[in-house]
């Protein structure tokens, strides 16, 4: 599903570089569960960062799909983090003043999709985390597992093939972050490609492959 050749991030220009990523040769297959791991700054986020096509490498190659990243225009690449991709991150990035339901309809509205058949899925997605009862709840009336099931719910509207997630339990509890990692089991067995950074060993544990980074550079690839 993804491959990296030689794949290095360089932040900033002048005296003051940042090597972020250092010669980073990675294969990520089809519906494999992976954590990534690593100390802080050791380059996770940004690695996660090109493998959702929010940024680029500084130099190497990237391949989505067996396609090269380097190539994509603005809207391919817009498109591929739509329909393609699926993002949960540490502090949920949800909108405070709609609902968890309209958090979830909101990128089927940017893809088009028809009010009737948007509001269904919104539905299907919440009752699949567990949260058909707090449809009409706004962020601030949620807890933060909660809020995090909707985000998850959320990135699940289009049916991405790849979901990727940034310390997705690390302002949650033990018990909430426990509820998180059996949704991302269920979606790993329905098929979905799972990236998960993580300092929460019992997702390292359950993940089927481990990489950790260690200053910009992979330290075991766990494959
Ligand atoms: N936009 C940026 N500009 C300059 N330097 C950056 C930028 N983003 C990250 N860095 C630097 O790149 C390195 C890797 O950062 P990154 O965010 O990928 O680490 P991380 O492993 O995700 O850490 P954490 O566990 O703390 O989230 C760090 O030294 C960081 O300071
Ligand atoms: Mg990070």
């Amino acid at each position: 599903m993804i491959k990296m050749e030689k794949v290095k991030k360089t932040y900033g220009t002048g005296p003051v570089q940042v090597d972020a990523l250092k010669n980073i040769d990675l294969e990520i297959k089809e519906n494999e569960f992976v954590g990534l791991i690593g100390p802080s700054g050791s380059g996770k986020s940004t690695l996660m960062n090109i493998i959702g096509c929010l940024d680029v490498p500084s130099s190497g190659e990237y391949f989505f799909e067996s396609e090269r990243v380097a190539t994509f225009n603005h809207n391919k690449l817009a498109e591929i983090r739509n329909k393609k991709i699926g993002f949960v991150f540490q502090n949920f990035n949800l909108l405070p003043y709609a609902t968890a339901f309209e958090n979830v309809e909101i990128p089927m509205i940017f893809m088009g999709m028809k009010a009737r058949a948007r509001k269904a899925r919104a539905m299907e997605l919440l009752e699949k985390v567990g949260l058909e009862g707090r449809s009409s709840h706004k962020p601030s009336e949620l807890s933060g597992g909660e809020m995090q099931r909707v985000a998850i719910a959320r990135s699940l509207a289009n049916n991405p093939r790849l979901i990727l997630a940034d310390e997705p339990t690390g302002n949650l509890d033990t018990k909430s972050g426990d509820e998180i990692l059996a949704i991302f089991q269920d979606l790993w067995k329905q098929g979905h490609t799972l990236v998960v950074i993580t300092h929460n060993p019992n997702i390292s544990a359950r993940a089927q492959r481990v990489i950790r980074l260690i200053d910009g550079k992979i330290e075991n690839n766990g494959g």
